[in-house]
């Protein structure tokens, strides 16, 4: 019985740890994401049936995370070959779709794509999303879920081309309460760097995604009410709030490469942020630089300062005594501690250099008396002599 039981929560905890984990320790688990799908004709040679299909939204948890895979009509295809360095752009580009995460955040309060916060929208949302043919076969798709390709703990190289996505970000109130309207419409898929590219998500067929987002209950907190993908035609477009009024609508533009490290380029806060960061930037580049200049222009000043003292006190001693005394009153604090610690220190050390020559003179005085009066003493007989 008590084997039974450990053996039980061994199993458990095994589950567990595939859920939060690493979700594989061995390469060949890895291998439908390094090599391609068995095309239609290679499955029909091997006598293999032809697989399913991924669907446009798979559900990972019900009012929680879905994953989106959104065809990307008439997009460039980026082909990447398992030990080929390098990417190339595929001549007649396959049809091919963009693989989105949607999750509600751990704060239970936001919703995230690719695990980036796009509600409430947090600028920049820089989303990265990767590129599949658009005939993904649903094993692939469950495997990619199963083993989290899109968190970002997800580490492992892929066959699947990665984009920065551009979008247009659309909120508004809905007639049910607490419930809200986002459009979420890709503008942009686009690479940098070597051999560049960009996808225009700009064909009238071309779907966005829209979903609807409850608050209804406090504890419970963001859900995701419904998620679908719609055709520019087909997108609500105007609402009729519980009040009866009709709702306002909220829209945000976010373009990836108009943003980089110090935000939104071209805009003041960006030319601002930029000046600090490269001045910030260049000092500690200069750390050792400016430290050693600090120290010689100390030095240089009380050098002045001392000169300048020694030439007042021989021009006219009285003058200089005021003049010593008014910029002991205009000095800030720190400068006025420093001159007059220099000549108690001074003092002290001029003290201590008394001190240190006059004790001696006097012992030796003391001992010039003893030896004189012994002298004297011995002379005495000598001179009795
Ligand atoms: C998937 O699409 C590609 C490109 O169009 C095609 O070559 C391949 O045969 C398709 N695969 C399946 C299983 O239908
Ligand atoms: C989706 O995002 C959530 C939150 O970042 C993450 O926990 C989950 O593993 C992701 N799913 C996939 C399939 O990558
Ligand atoms: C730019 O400024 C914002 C606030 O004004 C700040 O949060 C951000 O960290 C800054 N970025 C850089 C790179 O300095």
């Amino acid at each position: 019985m008590r084997s039974f039981l450990s053996l039980a929560s061994f199993f458990a905890a095994g589950a567990l740890a595939s859920h939060l984990g690493p979700t594989s320790d061995d390469w060949r688990d890895y291998q439908w994401s390094y090599y391609p799908e068995n095309t239609a004709d290679e499955l029909k040679e091997l006598g293999l049936p032809l697989p399913e299909i991924a669907a446009p939204i798979t559900t990972v948890h019900e009012h929680d995370n879905y994953v989106v895979k959104l065809e990307c009509l008439g997009c460039p295809f980026r082909v990447r070959e398992y030990g080929v360095r390098g990417e190339h752009w595929q001549e007649n580009p396959q049809d091919n779709s963009l693989l989105f995460n949607f999750s509600i955040a751990e704060d239970k309060h936001s919703l995230l794509v690719n695990g980036r916060q796009i509600y409430p929208l947090a600028l920049p949302a820089k989303i990265y999303s990767f590129q599949v043919p658009a005939n993904l076969s649903a094993n692939v798709m469950h495997k990619m879920v199963d083993m989290r390709m899109m968190d970002s703990s997800w580490m492992v190289g892929t066959q699947y081309g990665s984009f920065e996505i551009s979008f247009e970000h659309t909120t508004m109130m809905t007639n049910e309460r607490l419930v809200q309207l986002l459009q979420f419409d890709i503008t942009h898929a686009e690479i940098r760097g070597e051999n560049p590219g960009v996808a225009l998500l700009n064909q009238p067929k071309q779907k966005l995604i829209q979903l609807k987002l409850s608050h209804e209950n406090i504890q419970e907190g963001l859900k995701i009410k419904s998620i679908e993908l719609v055709e520019q035609g087909e997108k609500m477009t105007h609402a009729i709030m519980p009040c009866g009024k009709e709702a306002p609508r909220f829209t945000q533009v976010f373009r990836f490469t108009e943003w980089d490290y110090y935000g939104h380029i071209g805009t003041l806060k960006w030319t601002w942020n930029k000046t600090i960061g490269e001045t910030g930037d260049w000092i500690s580049d200069h750390s050792f630089l400016l430290a050693a200049l600090a120290i010689v222009l100390i030095v240089l000043k009380r050098r002045i300062n001392q000169r300048r003292k020694a030439k007042r006190a021989i021009d006219d001693p009285e003058a200089a005594l005021l003049i010593v005394e008014d910029d002991e009153e205009a000095a800030p604090e720190p400068v006025q501690d420093e001159q007059q610690a220099e000549p108690k220190l001074e003092e002290v050390v001029f003290a201590e250099k008394m001190l240190d020559e006059a004790a001696p003179v006097v012992e030796s005085k003391k001992e010039e008396g003893e030896a004189e009066t012994t002298v004297s003493d011995e002379s005495k007989p000598s001179l009795l002599n």
